[in-house]
């Protein structure tokens, strides 16, 4: 007897959902803390020491939090989601030529993987940023108790890149919650699961695969 598919695909594990949700509010603390060391207009909300102290904290819970659930968790998911979301691929080439339309779902794109090529370079952008972050940040740290590790650019770079991750980030928010073609993408990021419908529409190479996967089962 056929079987209709389910209407929902797996997209994200646990694993993959706590990751993604402790650095949404790892970064949503260092912010408040870093614009409340930076604006002497905010410094009312809490006392410079307590804001740096919180700050620091952040990102050494953020650390050891990624690295515990990493290691700890569901290890071959996120593995896997770093490869795909890593390299680009032709699919990737003809999203990138598709134009607005097409990359903002209001037209078909090129059927596309897991992730399209828009994810991937907000991944190595995000990532990237967030890695330049916790370098100055450390240099800023460790260069108040050792001054030949104090150099100028530590600072003016960590306030570029508080710049540069808040409008990457903002874009990314916007296509997450407000954006009408892609706000489907977020019951994936809370449930683990997409429309179907949805992921067929963005993601149709991924859909094939899995349900490929999963009929040989
Ligand atoms: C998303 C991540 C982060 C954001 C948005 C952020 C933002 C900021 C901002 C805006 C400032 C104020 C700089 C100024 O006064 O010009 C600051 C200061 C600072 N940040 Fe960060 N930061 C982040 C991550 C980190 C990390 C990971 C570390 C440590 C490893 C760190 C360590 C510091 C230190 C030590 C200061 C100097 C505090 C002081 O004024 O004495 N930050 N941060
Ligand atoms: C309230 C804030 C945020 C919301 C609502 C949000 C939402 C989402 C959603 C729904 C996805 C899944 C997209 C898909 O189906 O592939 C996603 C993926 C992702 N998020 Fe976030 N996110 C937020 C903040 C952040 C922050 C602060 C970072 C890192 C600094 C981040 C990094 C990523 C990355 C790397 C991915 C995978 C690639 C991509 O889809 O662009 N997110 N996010």
């Amino acid at each position: 007897m056929p079987t209709t598919p389910p209407t929902r695909i797996a997209r994200f594990t646990l694993t993959e959902r706590v990751l993604h949700w402790e650095v949404v509010v790892a970064f949503a603390v260092m912010l408040a803390t870093g614009l409340i060391l930076y604006f002497p207009s905010l410094s009312g909300l809490m006392s410079r020491p307590a804001a740096k102290g919180v700050h620091l904290w952040a990102a050494i819970a953020l650390g050891v939090g990624f690295t515990l659930v990493a290691v700890l968790g569901n290890r071959r998911a996120v593995l896997r989601s770093a490869r795909e979301v890593q390299y680009l691929d032709a699919d990737d080439m003809a999203w990138l030529k598709a134009g607005p339309a097409a990359q903002m779902g209001r037209v078909s794109p090129a059927p596309q993987g897991r992730f399209n090529a828009g994810q991937k370079l907000n991944t190595a952008m995000l990532s990237g940023g967030m890695v330049l972050m916790y370098v100055t940040g450390f240099l800023l740290w460790y260069g108040e108790r050792h001054t030949e590790w104090r150099f100028e650019g530590s600072v003016p770079v960590h306030d570029l890149f508080t710049l540069f991750l808040v409008l990457l980030v903002t874009g990314h928010v916007y296509l997450a919650v407000i954006h009408p073609h892609t706000r489907a993408a977020m019951r994936g990021m809370v449930t683990g699961e997409v429309d179907r419908e949805f992921a067929e529409h963005h993601h149709a190479t991924w859909v094939a695969q899995h349900d490929a996967e999963e009929a040989r089962r």
